[in-house]
Parts: structure tokens; sequence; C-alpha cells
């Protein structure tokens, strides 16, 4: 028998009830204005150590710690009981709160001027040993606290991230009713939403053969609920996307999602923006400056390479195409002129990095799709470069001029197609300042990124798809372009980044059916594959529907953002791993043979 399941069968210990027991205050709340009053705790045993006789337990529940003192001189029953007590144990006492002896306050602690003289403890229930201690400071592998979540979630952080987020839809739920929006529910078992994820799928017993899917998100019962002129919509809800995980997805996830009709972009930005101003005050202390920046996509692509640009960093990008276009390095040159860029990234003061930090970053460079990356140290006496004997002592002068570069300066340089040196100098942007500690911590920065292209190829599927989703609107000045130059259509979808999160997306949409067709058009989606999937939103789109738009938040990567934690699991009670899988649950699981049958579901495993 193991130690554990010795200790949980020990004859010694004697569970009781409450016995009409209340708690008269939580671990966190004892002051020295507390000192002489009687009080009941309850909690859980954090840790006890044996003291010349007396026993401290630090005593914790969700909102703090409380040290209790057991004195064989106050009650000698409750003391010998004490010595049973093991961490995790369930406890409630009763005793006497008293000022701390001189020198022994923990200034750490809310609570630690005082501590509680016990005079009478109850067990209330046993624990076995924890595979962690329920610290802070955890040195349990995420999978371990995956495991047994419901004790890592006893950790102070998780309980803080969790009530950080329930504030947070609080106050959400407040700030948006207050603005007239009605919280409506929409269905779980639905039919696909094009969101641009795999759907998860769930079978009806009653219609063999046939299927759910569980909702990508609200999209098209949001604009529904528009033609059916509730004007003004929210829900926080759940949504699922079968799609390869990372640190900021989930495969079910919660949305704040909004929509609003007879309204612009311009209502929609301003809306937002005091919601944020609400959170950052209410939850942080934190004034967040109004009006966001706004970055048409073009511009934070040509800027930053990416369309989620962190604003946290300088480290722009320059377009060096037209400097070296016709000079001597073939890489240059031969980019230049097939329709590609040359790009480049000056980090000041970068002539520290290290031969071995250069051929790192090349390497990483080159995960992006580069095939790679030249780089230039700018000195007093000119550059120290691999690439500087390919060019001209005026080209690299040019450049030097172009890029602003100082001596100390080191600039890195990008040759290819405009998205692959997007994507490549973007994320070396990333890597660089983090790496060199450039992000100033402590720091929130929004913009609104507008303007997205309507479409982009689809070189898989051979045919051009929504870069939202397919009811977004064009701009009006570009629907021309729709048939002639389909790539060139901007359309009417704004995102919301915060420090280099897409925490936001959404547009105004089409009301008009026959815009609607054009687009499905635009989409290759024919008339009969249109009626099978959205057939449903077509007809609303002929009954009068308003001009309509709306938004929707990544409402765990916002609470993520806030709490300051690295993962969106770090502010989910349950969440799931990257193989979505739950360590805790065991979900997925294997059916039963007979929920199969009953489904007309065979399962082929073979070849997978
Ligand atoms: P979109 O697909 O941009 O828009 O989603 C909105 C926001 O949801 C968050 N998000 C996720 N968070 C966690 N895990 C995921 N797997 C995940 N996927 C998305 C992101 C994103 O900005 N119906 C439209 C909105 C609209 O047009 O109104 C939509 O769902 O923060
Ligand atoms: P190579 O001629 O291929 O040996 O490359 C010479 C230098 O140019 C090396 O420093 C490469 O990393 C760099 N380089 C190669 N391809 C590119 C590119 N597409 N963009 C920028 N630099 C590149």
């Amino acid at each position: 028998m193991d130690q554990e399941a010795k200790q949980i069968e020990s004859p010694s210990i004697v569970l009781e009830s409450l016995d009409g027991w209340r708690r008269s205050h939580d671990c966190g709340s004892l002051r020295l204005d507390h000192v002489g009053r009687e009080v009941v705790l309850m909690g859980w045993v954090q840790r006890r150590r044996d003291h010349g006789g007396l026993i401290f337990v630090d005593l914790r529940d969700r909102e703090g710690i409380t040290q209790i003192v057991f004195d064989p001189q106050a009650d000698a029953a409750a003391h010998e009981t004490a010595h049973d007590l093991r961490s995790e144990y369930v406890i409630a006492v009763k005793g006497v709160v008293r000022k701390r002896p001189e020198g022994m306050a923990n200034p750490k602690l809310r609570t630690g001027e005082i501590e509680v003289l016990v005079d009478a403890l109850k067990i209330l229930n046993i624990s076995k040993t924890p595979p962690f201690l329920i610290e802070e400071e955890t040195e349990a592998s995420e999978s371990v606290r995956l495991k047994y979540r419901y004790l890592d979630l006893r950790r102070p952080s998780m309980q803080a991230n969790l009530r950080l987020r329930h504030r947070a839809a609080f106050l959400t739920r407040n700030y948006f009713a207050e603005r007239g929006f009605i919280e409506v529910e929409t269905p779980v078992l639905t039919k696909s939403t094009p969101e641009g994820a795999r759907d998860y799928l769930v079978p009806s017993r009653v219609n063999p053969g046939k299927f759910y899917a569980l909702p990508q998100s609200p999209q098209l019962f949001k604009q529904l609920l528009m033609v059916a002129g509730f004007e003004r919509y929210m829900q926080i809800v759940k949504c699922f996307r079968d799609e390869d995980l990372r640190a900021d997805r989930q495969p079910e996830f919660t949305q704040l999602d909004l929509e609003m009709s007879f309204i612009e972009e311009e209502d929609v930005y301003p809306l937002i923006e005091g919601w944020m101003g609400v959170l950052f005050k209410e939850l942080l202390g934190r004034d967040v400056p109004v009006p966001f920046p706004r970055l048409p996509y073009r511009e934070a692509m040509e800027r930053y390479g990416t369309d989620r640009p962190d604003l946290r960093f300088g480290l722009e990008l320059t377009d060096l195409t037209q400097v070296v276009k016709g000079c001597d390095f073939r890489v240059f040159r031969d980019a230049a002129d097939r329709g590609g860029v040359v790009k480049s990234l000056r980090l000041p003061d970068g002539g520290r990095l290290s031969r071995k930090d250069l051929d790192d970053l090349v390497q990483y460079a080159q995960e992006f799709g580069a095939k790679g990356m030249a780089w230039a140290k700018l000195q007093p006496d000119g550059w120290q470069s691999p690439i500087a004997k390919f060019l001209s002592e005026s080209v690299r002068q040019a450049i030097t001029d172009k890029m602003e570069g100082r001596p100390g300066d080191i600039l890195f340089f990008v040759a290819d197609q405009p998205a692959v040196v997007h994507e490549t100098l973007g994320n070396v942007r990333t890597r660089l300042a983090q790496q060199l500690g450039l992000i100033p911590s402590g720091e929130y920065r929004f913009c609104w990124v507008t303007h997205f292209p309507l479409l982009e190829w689809d070189p898989d599927e051979k045919r051009y798809v929504a870069v939202h989703h397919p009811f977004t609107s064009p701009l009006e000045e570009d629907m021309d372009l729709l048939e002639t130059d389909p790539l060139k259509v901007r359309s009417r979808a704004y995102d919301l980044v915060l420090n280099g999160t897409e925490i936001g997306g959404g547009s105004i949409r089409i009301h008009r059916e026959d815009v609607q067709k054009r687009i499905f058009g635009a989409l290759g989606i024919g008339e009969r594959e249109a009626r099978e999937k959205f057939g449903f939103l077509l007809d609303a789109l002929q009954y009068g529907a308003p001009p309509h738009g709306g938004i929707a938040f990544g409402f765990d990567r916002l609470v993520m953002l806030m709490a300051g934690a690295s993962s969106i699991r770090d502010v989910i009670a349950f969440p799931k791993t990257q193989k979505a899988t739950c360590l805790m649950s065991g979900a997925p699981s294997e059916p039963d043979v007979s929920q199969l049958l009953e489904l007309c579901i065979k399962v082929e495993k073979e070849g997978r």
C-alpha cells in the first residue's frame, strides 16, 4: 500500500460535517481591526509547520491565506488533531483573532499582521498528496497541470485569471446592454458557417447519414437577427473550429459577438474603443488613449510585414526595390525585375549581434520561405556584409541613405515576392524585438487594420476565396474591379489588433441580394451551391434586410492579454491541448458500438 493510501485510511482521522458552523470571514479579510473577534474560517491546508509545541497552518480559500495557530494551552483536542493535518485537507476552525507577536508579521500576506488562535477544529475532508504543490510558482509540467486541472485551478494566478474573465464578461454585458444591445442565443447544432476552418460535425440519429455542424461563429444568425429587426445584437458565445492549434487558438473558444443595423465603420470604431476603455480602466486601472490608430491593410503590410502589427516597437520595413533596380547583385536585381520586392529592416545598434546570432536569424528567416536573408553591419568605414562585394559603392551608399543607417546599425534584406518578403521580415522584426528586449512591458497598443482585400487566391482549390467571409461588403468604389481585377478589390472589413494579436474582426455586410450573388459568383460559388449552403440567407435578403455590420472578438485572447498570460489555456477553465484533447476527462474518446450503430456510423481507421 502506498503512502498516500495509508494516509487516507488512517484510523485516527474522524471526518466531521458542518453541523451548523457557518463561516464568519474568508481567509483574505482579517486585519488588525478584527483582533479579539471570535471567527469561523473554512478552507484548505496550504501547509502545516510544527514549532516548539505550537502548530501553524496556512489556511487557504479563494480569497487568500490566514495563519491559524494550534496551542495545546488553548485547546488540547484541536492541537492533537492538528497533527494529522496534511496539505489540501479541508478544515473548519473556530478561534480568536490576535495580533502576531512583534517581528512575526508577514508583509507578503494581506492578513500578515494577524493570526487566529484556534479553539475548535473540524476536519471536513482529507486529500491525497497532490501531484504538485498548490503554489504560485509551480514546476509541474503543463500536462500534469491539465490532467489535474481542478488542482491547478486552486493556484492563485489561475483563480485570478478566471475572476478577471468573469469581470470582463460582466462589464461587457453591461456596457453593451446600456447601449441598447440585446443578447440573443443562436443555435449550436446548426449548418456550416464559413470562417475558414474545418467544421466539427455532429451526427443526427433521427436523420441517418446527416450531420449538424457546430458553429464556427454565429455569423449567419446574427445577420438574420438584423433582418428580423433586432438592430443591436450581442452574445458571449462558444464557437468551434477544427484547425491547427497554437498558444492563442483553441478548438472551442468564446467570442463577444456583435451586430448592428443602420451603421457604418465610423459607428463601430468608437463603440469598441469605448468598451476597451471601460475594460482597461475597470480591470487594470489603465487609461486607453482613443481613438486607436488606423492602418489600411496595405500600409500595415508595407510597414510591418503583417496585418497584425505590434506597435509597441519600431523596426519598420523599408522598400528598396527602386534603389537596387539594375544593381549587380543578382538576387536583388532578379527580384526587382520579376515583380518581386527587396525590403530591408534596420536594427539600430544591431552591430553587436554575433555571427551565430546572425546565422540563427537567417535560418529563422528561411522558415518563412525566404531563400536567404542578407545583412550588412554599418561601420564607420563602410559595410561589413557578405553581399558588400556584389554591390557598388554608390548602391551601398544609396541603401544606407534610404535606410537612414548609422554606424553601429545592422540592416537585413530579403528579396522575393511581396508575400514572402513580408511574412519573413514581419516575423524577423518580432523575433528581434523579443530577443533584444525591445518590447516595453505593461504597454497596450491597439490599432485598427482596415480595408482588407476582399478576396485571395487559393492555389489548392484554384479559386478565389473570401479573406474575411463571403458576406463582407466590398468597398463601393472598387466594385467595378470585381470581375476585371478581383485581387485589387478592397473590402469593408476591419480587425482590431492589440500588441500584435488579432483580438477582433468584423465588417460591414452585404445587405442586398444582387450584390451577394455577385460576390458568390466571384468566389466561384455556383447558384446551386449558394442555395444549398446559404439559401436561407439569400431568401432573407429579399425581405427588407437593413444595412448592417458587426464584429466579433476573441474573448479568451483579450482576457489572456489583459491577464498577461502567454497562452489562452491559462484563461480557460478546462482547455484542450495542442492535439485538441482534454487530458483530464480523456475527451475525445471512442463511443460505444451501440451508439455508432444507432447513428448508422461505421468507423474505418485503416490508412489513418
Ligand atoms: P473571426 O473569424 O475573425 O471573425 O473571429 C473573430 C475573433 O475570434 C478569435 N478567434 C479565436 N480565438 C481562439 N481560438 C480560435 N481558434 C479562434 N479563432 C478566432 C480571434 C478573432 O479575431 N463572424 C466573424 C466576425 C464578424 O464578421 O463579425 C468571425 O468569426 O480573436
Ligand atoms: P548566395 O549568392 O545564394 O550565396 O547568397 C549570397 C547572400 O545573399 C547570402 O548572404 C544569402 O543569405 C543572401 N540571400 C540569398 N537569397 C536571398 C534573398 N532572396 N533575399 C535576401 N538575401 C538573400
